[in-house]
């Protein structure tokens, strides 16, 4: 598999797994990404010209991606709107990218005959009880609780029903919570580390007991490297790192390897909908393709993670303002809303 199309190579996983694969494979990259705010060029800086190119368009873009997808032996799809907050507030261009954009993709796959690989995420099972002892595996059902994940389960569906119909050469797999370099600070993890970087409080929703499974980016990168290499057509893999915490907990880490105090923080509102627990099973992945994490300490990951923040802020700077100016008015919207 020498030419691989990434669509969404320029967000947080998908630029990961283009360094990823320039290490550690011998493959040709070419990048499909609409640099859209959760996009940033600097995160695929320095990469070898011979081996990796970047095309600025979007995934809904019949003749653009009619016109690359035969270019290549493979398409890894990762493209998607991906917060949760964002969904809630506004959801229609999750529905554009996340389920029509798949639906391009799809069909173009299918008349050019190129293998797929669909990139997707836990949260199309719902959440589980934090006493529940059961996790996730490939036969749990599907029942997404917000707007991003009822998209991703639908584009889920989408690439389903193409394998069974059309014979499409697809694989899936759906990972945990991904934490570690060039992740938008939107997300808990980063908005927490660069929080405390700009002299800001981190915000914990509602009563911080959630509990998300925590996986560093690059192990997710390795297992897709592992389902492209042996994964069967027509299977989803589970992708989880055993990596449970709460977020109060993960938020205590930060705090402490940061040298703040443990109460160093503000509650706020709590998202609308919120799931309380993901938790992986990844059996399968593990024992059929023989995949296995490196990081399986998150304190070091978080350690790692936190030094990288650091050492990066012309990285996510120009973002941070933009970032919590727009968390302010969500949340400006949600308490008029309550108050109607
Ligand atoms: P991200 O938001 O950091 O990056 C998404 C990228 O997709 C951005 O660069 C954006 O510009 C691009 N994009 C969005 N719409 C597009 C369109 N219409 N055309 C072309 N490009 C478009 O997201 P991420 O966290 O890197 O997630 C990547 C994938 O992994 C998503 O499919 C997500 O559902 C899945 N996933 C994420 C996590 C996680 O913890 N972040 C966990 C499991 C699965
Ligand atoms: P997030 O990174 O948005 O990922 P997801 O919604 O896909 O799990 O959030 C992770 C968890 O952290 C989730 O339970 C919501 C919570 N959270 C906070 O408590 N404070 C924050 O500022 C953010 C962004 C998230």
């Amino acid at each position: 598999m020498k030419r691989i199309l990434v669509t969404g190579g320029a967000g947080f996983i998908g630029a990961n797994f283009v360094h990823h694969m320039i290490a550690h494979s011998d493959a040709e990259i070419t990048v499909l990404d609409k640099m859209s705010y959760a996009a940033n060029r600097a995160s695929l800086e320095g990469l070898d010209p011979k081996r990796f190119t970047l095309v600025q368009g979007d995934i809904c873009d019949y003749v653009l991606v009619n016109e690359l997808v035969p270019q290549h032996d493979a398409v890894i799809h990762f493209a998607a709107e991906t917060h949760n907050d964002n969904s809630l507030h506004d959801p229609r261009i999750f529905l554009k990218s996340n389920v029509m954009g798949t639906f391009e993709l799809l069909e173009a796959v299918r008349h050019h005959e190129v293998r797929l690989h669909h990139i997707s995420t836990d949260e199309v099972y719902g959440d589980l009880e934090l006493d529940d002892p059961q996790r996730f595996t490939e036969t749990t059902p599907y029942q997404p609780s917000s707007p991003y994940s009822a998209s991703k389960a639908s584009s889920d569906l989408l690439v389903k029903a193409w394998v069974r119909s059309f014979g499409i050469e697809a694989t899936l797999s759906n990972c945990s919570n991904n934490y570690g370099p060039f992740q938008h600070v939107e997300k808990f993890i980063p908005r927490q580390i660069t929080s405390i970087l700009s002299g800001l409080p981190p915000k914990l929703y509602g009563n911080g007991a959630n509990v998300r499974d925590w996986i560093h980016a690059s192990d997710h990168s390795s297992a897709v490297q592992r389902i492209l290499e042996a994964g069967e057509r027509g299977r989803t893999y589970l992708i989880g790192a055993d990596g449970e915490r709460s977020n109060r907990e993960v938020l205590g880490l930060i705090l402490e390897l940061m040298g703040r105090d443990a109460d160093d923080f503000e509650w706020v509102a709590d998202r609308a909908g919120h799931d309380l627990r993901y938790a992986i099973d990844a059996t399968v992945l593990r024992e059929e393709l023989g995949w296995r994490p490196q990081y399986t300490d998150l304190e070091r990951g978080l350690g790692a993670t936190i030094d990288w923040y650091r050492q990066h802020r012309s990285w996510w700077e120009p973002a941070k303002a933009r970032t919590e100016e727009r968390y302010r008015r969500q949340l400006s919207g949600e308490e008029a809303r309550m108050a109607s």
